[in-house]
């Protein structure tokens, strides 16, 4: 598979998880493993674009495939504009939800359900912040979307 950009190839147990794959040998620890069981979302990433919970996907399904994790989101060093509307907004505390919450924000202004407050709500629901810091979450969601022009597509 492709992860971030790169090819690799890593002989796995076909029972591996890809958060646990990508958390093992190519050491991208920024995808969380909160639940493991596909309740909180901080182990969101994208792979061929879509939204996936690494926890419930198995590795072996994504021979071939593209993944990006949140260390890809930024592969220059400069921030992504979701990336840099979370700062903006202040929306996290301890940040443990935080790399799930913003790919699944990119995935969310990706897919054109950005457009107001309640769309976001609705299609970031599968991602849950301990601390609560949703309004943040929210408004971060709707500055990127607004500065990505793709809220409401
Ligand atoms: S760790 Fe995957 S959904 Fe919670
Ligand atoms: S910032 Fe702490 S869980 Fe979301």
């Amino acid at each position: 598979m492709t992860i971030n950009g790169q090819g690799v190839e890593i002989a796995i147990d076909n029972r591996t998880t890809l958060v646990d794959l990508l958390r093992g040998q190519p050491n991208l620890t920024g995808t969380k493993k909160g639940c493991d069981r596909g309740e909180c979302g901080a182990c969101t990433v994208l792979v061929n674009g879509r939204r996936v919970l690494s926890c419930m996907t198995l590795a072996l399904a994504l021979e071939g495939s593209d993944v990006l994790t949140i260390e890809g989101l930024a592969p220059e060093g400069e921030l992504h504009p979701v990336q840099r509307a979370f700062l903006e907004k202040d929306a996290f505390q301890c940040g443990f939800c935080t790399p799930g919450q913003v790919m699944s924000a990119v995935g969310c202004i990706q897919e054109g359900h950005a457009g107001s407050a309640d769309e976001i709500k609705e299609w970031m629901s599968g991602n849950i912040c301990r601390c609560a810091a949703y309004p943040q979450i929210v408004e971060a969601v709707s500055a990127a979307a607004a500065e990505l022009g793709e809220g409401s597509r």
